[in-house]
């Protein structure tokens, strides 16, 4: 864990031993570690149930999140929970959603590394915490950074595909088109309902095998 000498909230956010700690400490503390906030209204924290077996990690808010506090509300997020009823998954209690960053930038872009590198020791946290057995990276941004092993990889290559993560010992990763984008390029959705379906044999088996 990276303690911050002078940032006593910082460090008890990182030290929480419950996710409702993590979570309450997360939402009450005035993050100031990355431009990003001056763009903020809320903290963008989770969306979904913190004792779910599966996560979900998308780019970074955007307005809609911005506003409500919770990633995948716009319509992105309305089509994220469509994908996710199709597989029999309930987006409220089988999954936990996050990003890769926790603020919006103030325009519609990436987050940049500098923002990455300070907002990750929180996801890192979450994840340490929900202990995911599986978790699926939404998109290109996600992919890059949670698996630096994959950083020039296309999502024409990745997406769909099932590996482990040196960083997270234990957790199956998968990729997906993040509905964002897909909402861009309706093309990708028959592939990405490939995915979805790989998604959910995946998790049949690991049912069965449990
Ligand atoms: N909304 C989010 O919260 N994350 C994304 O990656 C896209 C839309």
């Amino acid at each position: 864990m990276q303690n911050d000498l002078f940032d006593a909230a910082y460090n008890q956010i990182l030290a929480a031993e419950t996710y409702a700690d993590f979570y309450a400490r997360l939402r009450a503390y005035n993050c100031r570690r990355c431009q990003l906030c001056y763009a903020r209204t809320n903290i963008v924290i989770d969306r979904g149930s913190p004792t779910a077996s599966l996560m979900l990690i998308g780019e970074r808010p955007g307005d809609n999140e911005d506003l409500q506090g919770k990633p995948f509300v716009g319509r992105a997020g309305e089509l994220l929970d469509k994908m996710l009823r199709a597989i029999h998954l309930d987006p409220d209690k089988d999954v936990i959603i996050a990003n890769v960053t926790k603020c919006k930038p103030e325009v519609d872009r990436a987050p940049l590394a500098d923002e990455v590198a300070a907002c990750m020791p929180f996801l890192e946290k979450q994840v340490a915490l929900v202990k995911p057995r599986v978790i699926v990276l939404l998109g290109a941004v996600a992919l890059k950074w949670i698996d630096p092993e994959r950083a020039e990889a296309t999502m024409e290559e990745q997406a769909g595909k099932f590996f482990r993560v040196s960083a997270y010992p234990g957790v199956q990763f998968m990729v997906m088109y993040n509905p964002a984008f897909l909402l861009r390029d309706a093309r990708k959705k028959p592939e990405a309902w490939e995915h979805l379906k790989a998604l959910r044999e995946y998790l049949r088996a690991e049912t069965r095998a449990v």
